[in-house]
Parts: C-alpha cells; structure tokens; sequence
C-alpha cells in the first residue's frame, strides 16, 4: 500500500481529485496518510477533514523564522511516514533537507505544459495571465518529480488542453484543471502506487 501525504494552500481541488480517486478505486493500492497546509483558511483542509484525512495547518505566521518553520514542517512530514508527498496547489519553497531526504518521492502539479510558463513567479492564475499574453493556441498541465529547482524535476505526465479565443485567466485555468490537472494527477499516483505494489512483494 502507497502511503500518500498531499501539501496544500488552496482550495484543494487537485487534493478532492486524489479523495475521488481513492474512494472510487481508480487509484488503486494508496492510503492518504494525511494533509498538510502552510495556509490555515485553506479549503483543502476542510475537504481532508469531511473525507477524514488528518489535517494539519504549519503556518510560517506561527514561527519566528523561515528556518523554524522548515524544521517544523519537516518534522510533520517525517511524523506522518510518507512514501510518497504530492504536492497539490502547494506554494511553500521546500526545505532543500526535504528534497533531498525524501529524493524522488515527492511529484507536483504544474498548471502548463513544462518548459513553458515555469519556475519563479509562475504560479495560480499568473501561469495562464503569462499564456494568454503569449497568445499560446495549446497549453495544460504537467506532473513532475521535485528536485531543488522550482518545476525543473523529471516529468512524469503531461496533457494538453486547447485555448479558446475569448478565454480570460480564470475560464482557461478552470479548463487546465477539469481537463488535465484532475486527470493526470491522480493517474500518476495511480502508476506510482502500481510499481509500488510489486516493490511491497
Ligand atoms: C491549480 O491551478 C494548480 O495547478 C496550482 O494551484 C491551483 C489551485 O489548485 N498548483 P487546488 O484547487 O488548490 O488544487
């Protein structure tokens, strides 16, 4: 069984396709061990908290420094025993002792097709803000592994999702979402969870 924890700020409708997926078995051999957000008026927490995922807020508000907050945010993870970490609509900068304790097993959504619309400042709605101003006919989203970078890891998964011509930021990032991002998502913790199974045996 894939023991799953998913790191949230928003209103976590990555973090519901994950819910969905697990109760209705098209993720299969996975158990979401637990939600963790650095934004405590975030909405995932209270969709963990009615599918009945412990949920947990680690707000940098709440500590003195950033290296407190990393060390404290560190130990939750760690506390949980995670295999995997998947970051859902997640905007906290991973201590670079997670990455790195935890090498490969933690994957991110990314709401365009990666190398585009990527890295520092690239985030939410500025993302689609940044392809509509570049006039891109075809955009989507993309799974990939966390390294140290921001959005430079190897990627998994990717599905295109087309423009339309009157789009604003929010109608095209409802679009990447319902199309792709709640789609490959739960479809790359689906395959992960499946080699998984035959590392268990
Ligand atoms: C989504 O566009 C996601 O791609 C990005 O954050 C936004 C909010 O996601 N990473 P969610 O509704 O909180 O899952």
């Amino acid at each position: 069984m894939l023991k799953i924890i998913v790191c949230v700020s928003g209103g976590g409708t990555n973090l519901q396709a994950i819910i969905d997926g697990v109760e209705r078995g098209t993720i299969r051999n996975t158990q979401i061990g637990g939600v963790i957000s650095n934004n405590a008026g975030a909405y995932a927490l209270e969709r963990a908290r009615k599918a009945g995922i412990p949920a947990y807020c680690i707000s940098p508000k709440d500590y003195g420094n950033r290296q407190e907050f990393n060390d404290a945010f560190l130990k939750k993870v760690n506390s949980l025993g995670p295999d995997l970490i998947v970051l859902a609509g997640f905007l906290v900068i991973l201590p670079e002792k997670m990455t790195q304790a935890y090498k490969d097993r933690i994957i991110n959504i990314h709401p365009s097709l990666i190398p585009s619309f990527c890295g520092t400042g690239f985030y939410g709605l500025k993302v689609h803000e940044a392809a509509l101003e570049r006039g891109v006919k075809v955009t989507g989203a993309t799974v990939h592994y966390v390294d140290e970078g921001t959005d430079t890891g190897r990627i998994i998964a990717q599905k295109a999702v087309e423009v339309l011509e009157d789009d604003t930021p929010e109608i095209l990032q409802r679009r990447v979402m319902e199309q792709a991002e709640w789609v490959i998502l739960p479809e790359a913790i689906d395959r992960i969870a499946a080699e998984y199974r035959v590392l268990d045996t």
